[in-house]
């Protein structure tokens, strides 16, 4: 695995202060020497959310959205306002609670029909980002999540959208959830100036293990394909989520 920087905190409430602050820090260190805004990849699921709530309790003026661009990492294929959407999730968690642009709000555009339409429109909207040295959209900040079966944003095993190399977001058919799924892929996601994994909580500690130790198998653990092609690479987590697996050799390790 790439050299990675690992970050271990006592719990995931710890875990997200941490990144909270160091998301306020990164956004700070940008706008004080760019016009560009600050574009930020946010995972879905149950784990960011707390983080996205700690985000938006901070104090006003604390980060100028104005210069903040809000993408989504993977989203399902169900409308912006359900139940399961992530949009849905950051829109309650973060965006209600906060001074943004709408124009800085880049979800997936009318998720929940046709998910290759979605996906085309979305990789459009992308497609006006800043270009990355391999002339690829360039993130500044992915936030991920891994799941059980070590997928991450919707890049789940044996599944089309591992082997998508020229698209920067797809539609993803997901047989075991029997759902599509519309994601960012590796190319995007891979080009990125920061990739931060945030992964709290004893159910995640075989998948943490798999991508530190497990035999090397992208089809199998998704998770693993992800390493920043130049830019930093981050795992912030928490000592559950760790457990009684060890660290990475090769890794910078802090506990905070
Ligand atoms: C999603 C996410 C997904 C998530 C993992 C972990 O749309 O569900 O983008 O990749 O990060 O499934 O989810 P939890 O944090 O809920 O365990």
């Amino acid at each position: 695995m790439q050299t990675a920087n690992i970050r271990v905190s006592e719990n995931q409430e710890r875990t997200s202060l941490g990144l909270r602050d160091w998301i306020v820090e990164a956004i700070q260190r940008h706008v004080a020497k760019t016009d560009r805004p600050y574009s930020i990849a946010l995972s879905g699921g149950s784990t960011p959310r707390q983080l996205y709530e700690m985000l938006g309790q901070l104090p006003v003026g604390t980060i100028d959205w104005q210069r903040v661009r809000l993408l989504w990492g993977d989203e399902r294929n169900v409308p912006l306002d359900g139940s399961q959407s992530n949009y849905r999730m950051v829109r309650e968690a973060l965006l209600e609670h906060i001074d943004i642009p709408a124009e800085n709000v880049w979800h997936v555009p009318d998720p929940g029909g046709d998910p290759a339409v979605a996906a085309n429109a979305y990789a459009k909207r992308l497609s006006d980002l800043p270009l990355g040295p391999n002339q690829v959209p360039l993130i500044d900040l992915v936030l991920l999540g891994i799941g059980d079966d070590v997928h991450t944003a919707s890049l789940f095993p044996h599944t089309k959208a591992l082997d998508e190399n020229d698209l920067l977001v797809c539609e993803n058919w997901v047989e075991k959830l029997n759902c599509w799924r519309i994601t960012m892929t590796y190319k995007l996601l891979n080009e990125a100036d920061d990739v931060v994994f945030l992964i709290c909580g004893a159910s995640k500690q075989a998948a943490l293990k798999a991508i530190w130790h497990g035999p090397q198998d992208a089809q199998a653990f998704p998770a693993q394909a992800i390493h920043p092609n130049q830019g930093r690479f981050w795992f912030m987590v928490d000592e559950d989520a760790i457990g009684e697996t060890s660290l990475p050799a090769q890794a910078y390790t802090q506990r905070v």
